[in-house]
This record gives structure tokens, sequence and C-alpha cells, in this order.
């Protein structure tokens, strides 16, 4: 049989954290041929993942731009992969959960009637603008792609419901398989800040956030309650490493420059990122990713958004959803720090997203589809 060639796609850093683990399994993998695409919605933020992960994409689209917005993305990206596609024909592309890229890359596929597999499939809020444009970029793939590889039952159920039945692998998160190879006891940050903080003593607090519905209002609400959670508790030490974006370079600025016990600090590699959250106290987030990893390494989260498409760990409750006003966000952060039953309620690890075998369980899937192997991977188990 001639080996199956696989092409993923992703452009930006959580895609690119999720999708290295899943790359180096396709490398390694007899019967495939793997081939690795990125557009670089993001750049340095790309690069950084793929330095840490050493694999070299076989193609770069280089798309960014400053300040870019969607329509630049989405084009961009469907024209420079009708290039990639006109040199090669792969027999399956795969992308991951919900940015643009993920939705161009579909797109681009579809209009060369390559199948598509989705990684991260069937996360959904059922709101169309919230996340935006994230909730209508999955649902959107979820309509084109073949293959759908889901995290979690509840994902797999959500498909279910839109009759996406055909194809469903319950495979876990390839963000676990990620974390597995990163988080050392003897791990040395390169940040200086980050080894010079004292974790026993002092309160670290993780933020990030960038969300495009988080523009504007919502994240001044955001960012003033994180300068009042660090005036009113002096043995709390906030560290945000801030997104490149520009609109939240101006807000993070804007709102949170002058403090002395408030860090803003460049993005960092995800190892850095991963070993800072396995040491902090809690974890203040818009990110997606964040809510996956943190609850594995036993972290509270506060998640600073109205919804979430991840409730898994706000079940296992180490999750809470705190929202975008700044009196719920600075009274939420308050009790995790003030009362200590509470905070240790929360701190517990759970796993619901992912038991390290997420990236095994997709190629094995691949390989049965295209009948190179006899069984189906066994459904992750949380
Ligand atoms: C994108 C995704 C979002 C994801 C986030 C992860 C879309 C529409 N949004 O949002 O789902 O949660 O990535 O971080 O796909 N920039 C740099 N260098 C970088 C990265 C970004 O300078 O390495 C700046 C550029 O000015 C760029 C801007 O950030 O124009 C915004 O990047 P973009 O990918 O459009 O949006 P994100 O908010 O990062
Ligand atoms: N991350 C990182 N460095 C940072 C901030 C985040 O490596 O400075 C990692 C984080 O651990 C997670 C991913 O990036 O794996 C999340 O990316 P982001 O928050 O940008 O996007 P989202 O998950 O919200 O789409």
């Amino acid at each position: 049989m001639n080996p199956i060639t696989v092409m993923t796609i992703f452009g930006t850093r959580p895609e690119a954290i999720k999708m290295c683990p899943l790359v180096q399994e396709l490398d390694r993998r007899d019967g495939i041929n793997s081939l690795c695409c990125v557009t670089a919605q993001h750049r340095e933020m790309l690069d950084s993942v793929l330095d840490i992960f050493g694999r070299k994409p076989d193609f770069d689209l280089d798309i960014m731009q400053p300040r870019q917005t969607l329509s630049t993305i989405t084009s961009k990206t469907i024209l420079g992969m009708d290039e990639v596609l006109s040199q090669v024909k792969p027999d399956l592309i795969l992308v991951h959960g919900d940015t643009s890229t993920t939705f161009a890359g579909a797109l681009a596929a579809f209009y060369h009637q390559i199948p598509v597999g989705h990684v991260e499939a069937g996360l959904r809020t059922y709101d169309k603008w919230s996340p935006f444009p994230e909730e209508m970029n999955r649902k959107m793939v979820g309509c084109i792609a073949d293959l759908h590889f889901c995290p979690t039952v509840a994902n797999r159920d959500n498909l279910a419901r839109e009759n996406i039945t055909e194809g469903v692998f319950l495979t876990g998160n390839t963000v676990i398989d990620a974390l597995q190879t990163t988080v050392r006891k003897d791990f040395h940050f390169t940040t200086d800040i980050l080894n010079d903080l004292d974790y026993v003593n002092r309160k670290v607090i993780l933020v990030t956030c960038h969300r495009r519905e988080n523009y504007g209002q919502p994240m001044t609400n955001i960012m003033t309650a994180l300068r009042r959670v660090a005036d009113r508790f002096p043995d709390v030490e906030l560290v945000y490493p801030v997104h490149l974006s520009p609109v939240v370079q101006e807000a993070a600025h804007k709102h949170l420059d002058g403090h002395q016990r408030i860090h803003l600090i460049a993005p960092l590699s995800v190892d850095e990122m991963h070993n800072l959250m396995a040491r902090c106290h809690l974890v203040m987030t818009d990110s997606g990713g964040l809510q996956e990893e943190a609850p594995a390494l036993g972290k509270p989260v506060l998640v600073l958004r109205r919804e979430t498409e991840r409730p898994e760990a706000v079940a296992a409750g180490t999750v809470l959803l705190a929202g975008v006003e700044e009196e719920d966000i600075f009274s939420m952060a308050s009790t995790l720090l003030s009362d200590q039953a509470a905070y240790n309620k929360m701190a517990h690890a759970v796993n619901p997203y992912g038991d390290g075998q997420a990236c095994r369980r997709i190629v094995d899937a691949i390989l049965y589809h295209f009948g190179a192997a006899e069984a189906a991977p066994e459904d992750f188990a949380p």
C-alpha cells in the first residue's frame, strides 16, 4: 500500500502547541507521509512553538500583518493554499480548532476536493457571537470535515445533535500530550523574573487575556479588576505575558503599568508557560488552552469570559466562570485569595480533557479510515 499523505495546516500559537505533538506522531509512524504547512497567521508566537518542538514546516505561507483583519487572514490563506495544493495533493488535510486559519484551511481543502480531518472537533457555545469568530469557524469546519477528532464525550454529543455521527472519534485533547513533555520539577526559566519569584510565600497569579470579543469595555473591566486585586492583596504577584496583538498590548499597558507587583512580560515559550502554570497559585484567563492545561496541573482557574465551550472542568469544580464585569471578577478572585477552604476545593488535579494518548489515537483512526489498520482506536475514557 502507498503511504497516506497527511498534511497538517496551522497558523497560531495554540494550534501549533496542540498540533506539533501530532505532527511528531505522524512523522514517526509507518504508512504515513507527513507534511506540515503553516499559514503563520501568528509569526513570532508560532515560531517560538516550532522551535521548542524542533519541526521545520514544509510550507510556510507567511501571511501575518500587523492588526490583520479576519478577511485578510481568510483570503490570504485560501490563495496561499491554492499554490501549495497545486504542488502536492495530500490524501488528507488536518486542521485544528477554530481559528481563521482553521476555517480557511478547511475551505481550501474542500475547494481542492481533499478530505478534511478536524482535530479538537465538537466544541460549542451555541452563541454565534461568542467566542467571535471561533464559534462559527468550528461549526463551518464541522460541516466540511470528513473525520472529527473529539476531545470529550460532550464534544461528540454536540456533533451528534448536528447529525454528525460518521467518522467521529473520541480521542482526548492533544494539549495534554504536549503538557506531558514540557513540565519538569527542575525547570530553569530563561525569563529572569520567573526564577526570582517566591512561589511559596507569595501568591503568584498567572494572567492571560486576548479574545476579540473582550476588546473594548470588557478588557477595560478585566484589567481594572486585576489592578484592584493586586492593590487589595499585598502577597499577590501578578504575572501577565502579554499577547503581541497591538490592541491587547495597548489595553494591558494602559491599565496595568507602574505597579510594583504586576509583571507585564513578553509572551512565554510554551515550556516556560507550562512550568509557570505548574508553580503558580491561581490562573485568571480568557484563553481556551489554559482552561484545559491548568486543571490538569491542579490549578484553579477564573475564566474571564461570559461563557465557555469547555464545561468539563467547570463541572469538575476546578474552573469558575467569572464573566467580564469588574466587580464579579474582583469578588471571585478575592474569595479565592482570602478563603483557604474555597481555594482548596478548587485546587485538585483533574484530567477531563485527555490522557496523553490523543495523538496516537488520531493517527490510529486515520490509518483505520484509509484501510491500513484493522481496528479503530479505543475511546478516550477520562
Ligand atoms: C487568534 C485567533 C484566536 C486565538 C488566538 C490565539 C482568529 C480569528 N483568532 O487571535 O482564535 O485564540 O489567535 O492567540 O483566528 N501578532 C504579532 N505577532 C504574533 C502574533 C500576533 O505581532 O506572533 C499581532 C499582529 O499584529 C496581528 C495581531 O497580533 O495582526 C492579531 O493576531 P490574530 O491572529 O489576527 O488574532 P489573535 O487575537 O491572535
Ligand atoms: N501560551 C504560551 N505562552 C504565553 C501564553 C500562552 O505558550 O505567553 C500557551 C498556553 O499554555 C496554551 C496556548 O498558548 O497552550 C494558548 O494560546 P492562546 O491563549 O493564545 O489561545 P487560545 O487557547 O485562547 O486559543
